[in-house]
């Protein structure tokens, strides 16, 4: 299976912020954002990557993660010259996919959960059809909403409906079958002119093929599309840091829990950031698992 994060955009809602940086490259607590959805593909198991993102975002995304052969993954790069929407991606990842399942994941959404590594590597074997990520919400006119029926089955999908009719958003973690490429291309602009996730989903729910998995009330899901939710964000994980000690999608533990890297190999990665907390954790992390 091949995993793309989608990290484009304009980030006009965080002007000026993103005025002179990519958003996907904005600290959440202690990390760049992009670890977060590079860390639920690699929890996956899924190691060939690829990232979309806006022309002038390319260089400085590309030098912070390399080829990705450091956490034992294979990250290419690829361009998306406008925000033609999320469904762009599967347009410009088309070769990349090349009659694949995959994974797609926006830049800016963040998970975390117990469970949640066995779910994401059940999904990893799925060959057909598509699995949403459903996520109760106070604000679902924020994002796609989800219809279910008394039986808990997809029913509708609208994108930032003006009267929600539930609560339950759908998240920006996809997993499609080969037909994705498909689909897309046989998409429509919408009003804003965009080429819409909703409407790729919509045509599974159509076609019968949709899974909806709920994260219930124990998981988090956090995007950062806001002043507010990016502020949000940094303090959960700097919440948990301090509370367990656990750094959330710190991308070396990772790669050596995953198999990927040796001890030897994750310490290095650690020693050469030891000035900082979170080179020192992972250098810790990698004496503890040895
Ligand atoms: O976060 C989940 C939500 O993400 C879903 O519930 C919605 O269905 C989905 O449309 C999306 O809503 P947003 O309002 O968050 O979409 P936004 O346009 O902000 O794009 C999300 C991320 O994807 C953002 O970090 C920028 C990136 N992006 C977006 C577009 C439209 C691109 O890289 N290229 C694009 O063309």
């Amino acid at each position: 299976m091949k995993g793309i994060i989608l990290a484009g955009g304009t980030g006009s809602r965080l002007m000026p912020i993103t005025s002179g940086v990519s958003k996907q490259l904005l600290p959440i607590y202690d990390k760049p954002m992009i670890y977060y959805p590079l860390s639920v593909l690699m929890l996956a198991g899924i190691k060939d990557i690829l990232i979309i993102t806006a022309p002038e975002s390319m260089e400085p995304i590309s030098r912070l993660l390399g080829d990705g052969n450091r956490w034992g993954v294979d990250i290419s790069y690829a361009e998306q010259p406008e925000p033609r929407g999320i469904a762009d991606a599967y347009i410009v990842g088309a070769d990349f996919v090349r009659g694949e399942p995959s994974a797609l994941i926006l830049g800016d959404n963040l998970f975390h959960g117990a469970g949640f590594q066995e779910l994401l590597r059940e999904c990893r074997t799925m060959t057909r059809g598509c699995t949403l990520f459903g996520y109760p919400v106070a604000d679902p006119e924020r994002y796609a909403v989800g219809d279910v029926d008394s039986e808990g089955r997809l029913i509708g999908i609208e994108e930032k409906p003006a009267h929600p009719r539930s609560r339950n958003a759908i998240t920006g973690l996809y997993f499609y079958d080969s037909d994705v490429v498909e689909v897309a291309r046989g998409l429509r602009p919408s009003a804003r002119g965009e080429l819409e996730i909703t409407d790729v989903n919509r045509a599974y729910l159509e076609a019968g093929t949709v899974r909806l998995v709920e994260l219930g009330r124990g998981f988090t899901w956090l995007d950062t599309g806001t002043y507010r939710s990016l502020l949000d964000a940094g303090q959960y994980v700097q919440v948990l840091m301090d509370r367990q000690g656990v750094r959330v999608a710190c991308l070396e533990e990772i790669a050596l829990r995953m198999g990927y890297i040796t001890a030897d190999e994750c310490h290095a990665l650690g020693a050469a950031m030891s000035q900082a907390g979170y080179g020192r954790y992972v250098m810790e992390t990698a004496k503890a698992l040895a």
